[in-house]
Order: structure tokens, then C-alpha cells, then sequence
């Protein structure tokens, strides 16, 4: 059968176009009993998705409200809107009564399931089970997540009352209850899309074919199916050949969401910065703390890329579309040295470019879309002197391709976890991704290259900085799929 061309309208507006948010709500929630009055209500819903025009609806309105501020020397106004998105896990579709297989290992066995091969910090049951270290919440099935975003506070709550009245939440009417609502927010002022740790965050994302149009310098387009489902090379998971993975006919044009609850201990961060900066002729303590960080990471805390800028920050580029994404870790020496970025990087590992690309292994069904959001206050002054963790904060990790087991689930396991990763480094072992690399038993990490200027030390990290507690695998339908497949 021929899959007819793309209609963006059919796309739900998280995934290719990215909701606009300063304010995004994530409520997870179990389907009440009366499954047809569920139905019914998820009817009502429907027409008040956002879908992918009218993201980009939104966000015409905003660059033109910006540039009207612009001209007239005021500082650009926050537009009023909201927008809704919807996905359900797979023991939503099992509550539903949907048991077409969607052709996803790790989606069909949950998140829970699969924190071990994720490497989660936890331990064993009584009955041999592995159990993370995840908040309750996470330890009972969600059925689905309800996004809600918008320009503020007062919108997303205002909106997200609407959803609330549909499904008569806490109503004796109800077809739904919420098992927990995780709010995120953008960081104020300057560090607006930073995320916590204070690095610019949501540069490089992949471009996706005839939808963006005009990639940046450096960024790479994708072929539709890498996110989509039932398009152009969704392959079955470690195919290769590639072969296309059979799914029923109403899985086109949805993508599965990987989300995460991960908290962040930004004060122990920073004092290990401080405690390990990298001393070299002519930088001060706090430029050897900043540019460990940047060595981390991949990139420094403006955006700025490592690869190209290794020894200073250039903060212009940092924020340049047109500079910053256009490296690939293929100067003569990348391959073989650190000088420049260290292997094990947070975005070199998670995206590494030359290193596999020129060995002639393509990393395209490796790529996802990440539209998270930070949650949780600032760091008190409190916390900076103690340098201890009192508030939770960090990164609602959301992430979007057509394969779990393509994407996030190999990035984590086999990149970011795996010391041996990028391949062919002899003899250096690069180590574990500073950011998010893990182990179930929290045994201190390593990583190589942290010190350009004595490449063979390993720097060991005594704790990890990242705590994963919770998280979900779920599938975000088309349109006409909610319509007809959910709905009724
Ligand atoms: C890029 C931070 C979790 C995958 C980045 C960047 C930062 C960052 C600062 C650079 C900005 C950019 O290139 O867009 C973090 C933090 C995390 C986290 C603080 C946890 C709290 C994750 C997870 C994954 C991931 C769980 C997937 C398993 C990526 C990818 C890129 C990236 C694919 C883009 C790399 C590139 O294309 O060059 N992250 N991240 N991140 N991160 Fe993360």
C-alpha cells in the first residue's frame, strides 16, 4: 500500500514544531473503568489538540510581536496562548482494549520494565525483580500524559481546568484521575533555555525532511520516518539492512514519546567544578572550572561548541544558528586525540557525528527530537554555600522518534552507558557521558580527555549529578488516529 503524502494538520504539534512554552504541565493519568465514557470524552478533546500549523501559528505570532517590540525599542511581549497534546502508554491502549502490536519493544514493555537495561540506579527484590529507585508515582502503570503548555502559569492552569472539565477530573463523573502532574517551567532572564546546570540547551536538533525546509549550517535532515511513524526508513530496530517496520495502518504519522523525570543536583555539580578545575598557564581557578564544564558537555555554558571553539568561549556563536551547529568532530585530529572535545562528551556521545559517520555507520535512526523543560526553583543561596541539594530541580526529558529501541533506548544503553563508546578510540577508553552515563549500582564513573593538556587521565566522578526518578514510554497518535481509533 502507498502511504499518501504528509499532512502536517494530521501531527500532533509537540513533535515536528515543538509546543511554545514558558509553562508546560505534564499530567500523567490512569483511565477510569467506564473506558467508553472515557471515549466519549477524549471526543470532546479532539478539536482542541494543538496541531502542527497551528504551532506554527503560534510561533509566527510571537516572532512578530517580537519584532514589532524590536522596532519600537521595547522588550518583546509575552503572547497569550496555550496548546494541548496527548499520548498513552502502552497499558493505556491494553486499558483501552487496543491491542494492535506497534511494532516497539521497549514501548510495549514500559519504562518501569526497562530501567535496567537503561541502567537505573536500584536494586533487587525479595523475588530476584529489579527495582529502580524511581518516586511511587512511576511504580504503578499511567495509562497516558496530557501536555499542557503555554505563555504562563495562570494560562496552563486556565487550560489545563479545560482538560480537567472534559474528563470530569475529581468529579464522581470521572473518566480519568490524575496520578501526578510534573510542572515545568523555562528558567528566568538570562537563563532562559538553559537548563539547569546553566548550559544553552535544544540547539542541535534533527531536521526533518520537506518539514524544515532551511536547515542551519550543520544540521542534519532526517528522513520523516526516523520520527513519524509508517514514513520514509522507519526501519525495524537494528535492522541491516533496513528493513520497514510493519505497523497497523493508523500508527502513521504518531511517534513515541521517551520521558524522563530526571533530577539534577546542580550544587554538587558546581563544587566538583570547583574542586577539579582544570589548571593550565593563564586561566584562573573559575576558567578552569568553566572550561571543565564546557569539556563535560560538548559545548560551553553559551552554546558555544567545544569542537570549535576548545579553548574559549565565543558567546556571539554560542547563540549563532548559523555557527553553532556546524562541526562534526572531524578536524584532522578529532578522531584520534581530545585536544578539542573529549570522547565521551555529553553531546559527542549522544551524537557523535564524524566518529561513526566516517567509519561509514549512519547515525540517522539514531536521532530524536527533544522537547523538554526544566522544573523546580533556582538554586537557593543556601544550597550554593552548602553546596548541597535541599530543593528537587531539573530536566523533564521528553524526546520523540518513530523507534524507542532506535533512539532513546540505544543512545542511553549503548552510548551514553557504554565505557567502549565512540568505537575505535585504541587505545583510549573514553568512559561513561558525564551528564547522563549510569549504573545500577552507583559505582563511581570515569571518563578520559578531561584535561587537553594530560589527555590519558582518567577524571573519576564520585557521584552522579543526574537522578533519574521516573519516567514513561508512551505514543503520541495522529489525528485522524485519535478519531478513529481512540475516540468514540
Ligand atoms: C544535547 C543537557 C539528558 C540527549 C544537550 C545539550 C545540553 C544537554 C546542555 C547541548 C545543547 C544542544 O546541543 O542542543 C542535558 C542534561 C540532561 C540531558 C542536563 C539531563 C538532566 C539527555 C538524555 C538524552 C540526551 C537523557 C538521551 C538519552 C541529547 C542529545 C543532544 C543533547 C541527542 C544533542 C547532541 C547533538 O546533536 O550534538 N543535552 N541533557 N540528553 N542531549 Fe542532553
Amino acid at each position: 500500500t502507498t502511504v499518501p503524502p504528509l499532512d502536517i494538520a494530521n501531527v500532533q504539534g509537540d513533535i515536528l514544531a515543538g509546543l511554545p512554552k514558558k509553562v508546560q504541565h505534564y499530567l500523567l493519568f490512569q483511565i477510569d473503568d467506564d473506558v467508553q465514557a472515557f471515549r466519549q470524552r477524549l471526543k470532546l478533546l479532539i478539536p482542541l489538540i494543538t496541531t502542527t500549523p497551528q504551532v506554527q501559528d503560534d510561533r509566527a505570532k510571537i516572532a512578530a510581536a517580537k519584532k514589532a517590540a524590536t522596532e519600537q525599542g521595547k522588550p518583546a511581549p509575552l503572547v497569550k496562548l496555550s496548546g494541548i497534546n496527548i499520548s498513552f502508554s502502552h497499558s493505556g491502549l491494553v486499558k483501552l482494549g487496543i491491542t494492535d502490536d506497534l511494532g516497539d519493544a521497549a514501548f510495549a514493555k514500559g519504562q518501569f520494565a526497562d530501567s535496567a537495561t537503561l541502567a537505573d540506579p536500584g536494586s533487587t527484590d525479595a523475588n530476584g525483580n529489579f527495582v529502580p529507585n524511581w518516586i511511587p508515582a512511576f511504580k504503578n502503570p499511567i495509562h497516558g500524559v496530557v501536555l499542557v503548555s503555554g505563555d504562563s502559569e495562570l494560562t496552563v492552569t486556565a487550560t489545563q481546568a479545560i482538560v480537567n472539565g472534559i474528563f470530569n477530573i475529581g468529579a464522581h463523573n470521572a473518566t480519568m484521575h490524575e496520578v501526578l502532574t510534573i510542572k515545568g517551567q523555562v528558567r528566568p532572564k538570562d537563563e532562559k533555555g538553559h537548563e539547569h546546570f546553566g548550559f544553552l540547551d535544544g540547539i542541535s536538533q534533527p531536521a526533518v525532511k520537506d518539514f524544515d525546509t532551511k536547515p542551519n549550517p550543520g544540521q542534519e535532515t532526517v528522513r520523516q520516518g526516523v520520527i513519524l511513524c509508517g514514513r520514509e526508513n522507519d526501519i525495524v530496530a537494528g535492522s541491516n539492512p533496513p528493513v520497514p517496520v510493519v505497523r497497523p495502518a493508523w500508527a502513521l504519522d504518531g511517534s513515541f514519546l521517551a520521558l524522563r523525570y530526571l533530577f539534577q543536583l546542580v550544587p554538587e555539580f558546581n563544587t566538583f567544578l570547583k574542586d577539579n578545575a582544570i589548571k593550565a598557564s593563564g586561566l584562573t581557578p573559575e576558567q578552569g572550572s568553566e572550561l571543565l564544564g564546557a569539556r563535560l558537555v560538548g559545548r560551553w555554558k553559551s552554546g558555544a561548541p567545544i569542537d570549535l571553539f576548545p579553548l574559549q568561549d565565543n558567546p556571539t556563536a554560542g547563540v549563532d544558528a548559523q555557527q553553532n551547529n556546524k562541526f562534526r568532530y572531524d578536524f584532522p585530529d578529532d578522531p584520534h586525540t581530545q585536544d578539542r572535545c573529549p570522547f565521551a562528551a555529553h553531546t559527542r556521545k549522544t551524537n557523535p557525528r564524524a566518529d561513526l559517520e566516517d567509519l561509514g555507520i549512519s547515525t540517522e535512526n539514531r536521532r530524536i527530537i527533544r522537547r523538554g523543560v526544566q522544573f523546580g526553583p533556582e538554586v537557593t543561596p543556601d544550597e550554593a554555600k552548602s553546596g548541597k541539594t535541599k530543593l528537587g530541580r531539573g530536566l523533564i526529558f521528553a524526546a520523540y522518534q518513530s523507534n524507542i529501541v532506535n533512539g532513546f533506548q540505544f543512545i542511553q544503553q549503548s552510548w551514553a552507558n557504554n565505557t567502549g563508546f565512540p568505537i575505535q578510540k585504541n587505545p583510549i577508553v573514553p568512559g561513561f557521558d558525564p551528564i547522563i552515563g549510569q549504573q545500577s549500582n552507583l559505582a563511581p564513573r570515569t571518563l578520559s580527555g578531561t584535561d587537553p593538556n594530560n589527555q590519558g587521565a582518567n577524571l573519576s566522578l564520585p557521584t552522579e549529578w543526574v537522578v533519574p526518578k521516573g519516567g514513561e514510554y508512551f505514543f503520541a497518535p495522529s489525528i485522524p488516529a485519535l478519531k478513529s481509533k481512540f475516540a468514540l
